[in-house]
């Protein structure tokens, strides 16, 4: 059976990914990971906020000491001795590599296309096969409208491309007026491709206690339908790579996603809740899919039911939206 596969430029023995989480921020448990299948996973976030913190901690130590006690600067180490940054990503990054021989993805997480960018050469540098850029941005500003959220988007991609080679990916928040024509032009700002979603932890409100919910909740496999709409729709149209993201929790969505077009399929919450060996079952389970049906290749299976490919039916448009509304039984 070959599944194997190519993401960001990077040749996979299969689709499945671990995205990031704090169970690939340990290299053991990357190991584990690549020992149930894994073909690759995405390092946790290193966050903007987390280096700025770091460099204003730097700035201070050295130029707040200097100017108030000359002497005092003796205390302070030299410039290249100093712990500047959060050196610890860059030594997970280079624990994982040789923790395992699958691709090690580091990711980015920030906002603003100043300062911080720097760290993308860093990672480059550390050995990551490639960069994830997570723009967790909600525009709480109601004056700061659509076009301007793009161009940061866009202005973030084009600064980090512009310092490191490695293949970058973004991922992408579902909420854009029109998530082709963003995919289109992240790519001419120098993406080599998009995982289809980001998943906003959005809160909820206990009545009881009149408190506003912060917690952390897993995904469910019910959430897999706005990235599968998406993938479906720009595969096999737009030159880059897809990765689905969001609701697997067992190989049925893994092999949904795959129809609908994706290179790679990515899980967080199937692993966290079942453990790092699920990554077996998900390999395994989507073996036993494509030997049932008589598919004994991944490529065969890729984009089978991609809008390009159910043009005819007009499966994932409007006119199958009205078809759906029109067509509902309530209960009498
Ligand atoms: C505990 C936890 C930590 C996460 N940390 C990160 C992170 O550091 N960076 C990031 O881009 N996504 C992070 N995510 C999001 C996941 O990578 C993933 O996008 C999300 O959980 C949706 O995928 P899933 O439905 O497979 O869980 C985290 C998710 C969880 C549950």
């Amino acid at each position: 059976m070959d599944l194997t596969t190519r993401y960001l430029g990077l040749d996979l023995k299969n689709p499945l990914v671990a995205s990031a989480s704090p169970l690939t921020g340990d290299p053991a448990t990357i190991r584990r990971l690549e020992d149930a299948g894994a073909a690759a996973v995405v390092l946790p976030s290193l966050f903007q906020e987390e280096i700025e913190a770091e460099e204003e901690r730097f700035d201070r130590l050295t130029g707040a000491g200097e100017y108030s006690w000359p002497e005092s600067s003796g205390h302070f180490p030299a410039l290249a001795e100093y712990d500047h940054g959060p050196r610890h990503y860059l030594d997970l990054i280079a624990a994982a590599r040789a923790a395992v021989d699958i691709p090690i993805i580091a990711s980015l997480n920030g906002i603003t296309n100043e300062g911080w960018i720097h760290y993308a050469r860093l990672i480059q540098e550390a050995g990551a096969s490639a960069l994830e850029l997570n723009v967790y941005f909600i525009p709480v500003d109601l004056a700061e409208t659509g076009t301007a959220v793009e161009h940061r988007y866009r202005d973030i991609v084009a600064a980090v491309r512009a310092s490191v080679s490695i293949p970058i990916a973004v991922k992408l928040s579902p909420a854009f007026s029109a998530v082709g024509a963003m995919a289109t032009s992240l790519r001419a700002a120098g993406a080599d491709g998009l995982v289809l979603f980001n998943r906003f932890y959005q809160p909820d409100i206990d009545i009881e206690r009149l408190r506003v919910i912060t917690d952390l909740r897993l995904s469910d496999p019910a959430e897999i339908r706005m990235a599968l709409l998406w993938i479906a729709v720009l595969s096999g149209r737009v030159p880059f790579s897809l990765a689905a993201s969001t609701g697997v929790d067992g190989p049925e969505e893994v092999v949904k996603y795959l129809l609908a077009g994706a290179d790679v399929v990515m899980t967080t919450s199937s692993l966290l809740r079942r453990g790092p060996e699920h990554m077996r079952t998900l390999v395994s389970g989507l073996e036993r899919w494509m030997a049932s049906r008589g598919f004994s290749s991944l490529a065969a299976v890729r984009g089978i039911m991609n809008q390009r490919a159910m043009a005819h039916s007009r499966t994932y448009e409007r006119a199958n939206y009205i078809r759906i509304l029109k067509g509902y039984q309530p209960v009498p």
